[in-house]
């Protein structure tokens, strides 16, 4: 096991208390994931002083039980991975603090790893021949970005959000509609009940490249059509209102991602995040990439949403090219991708 390099990587971004254990950045030998899911839901959203409590709870169980899973101690481990940006302070802090513990208990290397770099990384553990130069689309509950995956560990922004992430999109829309916390799910399994042509929501179109995003108008054109239902007396369909705004998300997240891939001559593309693990969306990527002969990676819907062994991939990238942190690694909460 010598030369193999193993490391322990560690997420608590947002409200998945998550540790892993990852050889060689790509084969994952434990994924513990503990979902605060169930906690938030009876708030409508996640409560950031909850979430902090409670990976607090649970952060040193998830540790343990991922080394157990891999069969490790940390005698094995080469080095402490962990995601200190961007995301809730208060959670990154709990997983920080841990990671640090063990670095300085240990004397092990400790490298801070970005929370995106860590969802982009997830396509290397499900895909063992992906390698950059490639596209990817991040669609999380916190972020939207159209990224230029140059090499590992440097990324280029090409398109961003200007309000609403994806993900947060999707859970107003299902928070409006009826659906509850947390949306995504849930407005992606009521679509198959619904048509998607229902209803047509618009496909914003903004900022001067055509890679950027807004979702807030979307998101209003909803709710006035709830309104206006209401006040007219009609019948909403639950499931078409769902599937006519989800299509709308879909169309302009693969609108302007077919963009990048044209213009940057991309040959491969890659989406990642929690809202990329939406069964239409993936679809209609595959679609799209393979009319115009692009390679189309995805990873497991497992992958999508928080975990640390993504946190474990990106950490050993870093690692290799020579990334490493002091005992003063503090989170950021709005750490940019790129920054050190
Ligand atoms: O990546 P993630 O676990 O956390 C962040 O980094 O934000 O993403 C969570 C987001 C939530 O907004 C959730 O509603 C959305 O991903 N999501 C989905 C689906 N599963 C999770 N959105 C659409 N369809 C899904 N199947
Ligand atoms: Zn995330």
């Amino acid at each position: 096991m010598s030369s193999d390099c193993l490391i322990l990587a560690i997420e608590s971004s947002c409200d998945e208390t998550s540790a892993a254990v990852v050889r060689n950045g790509r084969e994952v030998l434990s994924n513990v994931i503990f979902s605060q899911i169930d906690l938030h839901t009876l708030y409508g959203g996640v409560v950031p002083e909850i979430a902090s409590r409670k990976h607090i709870d649970k952060v040193n169980q998830v540790i343990e039980e991922a080394l157990d899973k891999a069969g490790v101690t940390l005698k094995d481990i080469t080095a402490i991975a962990v995601t200190y940006g961007p995301g809730l302070v208060g959670a990154l802090l709990v997983g920080v603090s841990a990671a640090k513990a063990i670095a300085f208990a240990t004397g092990l290397p400790l490298v801070g790893v970005h929370h995106i770099e860590g969802h982009i990384s997830a396509n290397f553990i499900a895909n063992p021949t992906l390698e950059p130069p490639f596209g990817c689309l991040v669609v999380s509950g916190g972020h939207t970005h159209l990224v230029e995956v140059k090499d590992y560990g440097k990324y280029e922004i090409i398109g961003r959000t200007y309000d609403d992430a994806a993900g947060e999109a999707f859970d107003k829309v299902a928070r409006a509609i009826g659906l509850g916390y947390p949306g995504g799910p849930k407005v992606d399994k009521i679509s198959n009940e619904g048509n998607p042509e229902a209803i047509h929501f618009p496909r914003a179109k903004v900022g001067d490249s055509g890679y950027d995003f807004s979702f807030s108008g979307l998101k209003s054109a909803v709710l006035n059509y709830l309104n206006s239902c209401e006040m007219k007396n009609e019948q909403i369909v639950v499931a078409d209102v769902a599937a006519s705004f989800q299509k709308a998300v879909i169309d302009v997240l693969v609108g302007n991602s077919m963009q990048a891939v044209e213009q940057y001559g991309f040959k491969k593309f890659a989406i990642a995040g929690g809202v990329a693990s939406n069964s239409h969306l993936r679809a209609a990527f595959e679609e799209a990439c393979s009319k115009r002969g692009v390679e189309f990676f995805l990873p497991p819907p497992i992958l999508c949403t928080d975990n640390a062994a993504m946190i474990g991939a990106a950490g050993y990238y870093e690692y290799i090219n020579g990334t490493r942190h002091g005992l003063d690694l503090n989170a950021i909460p709005n750490l940019r991708l790129g920054e050190k």
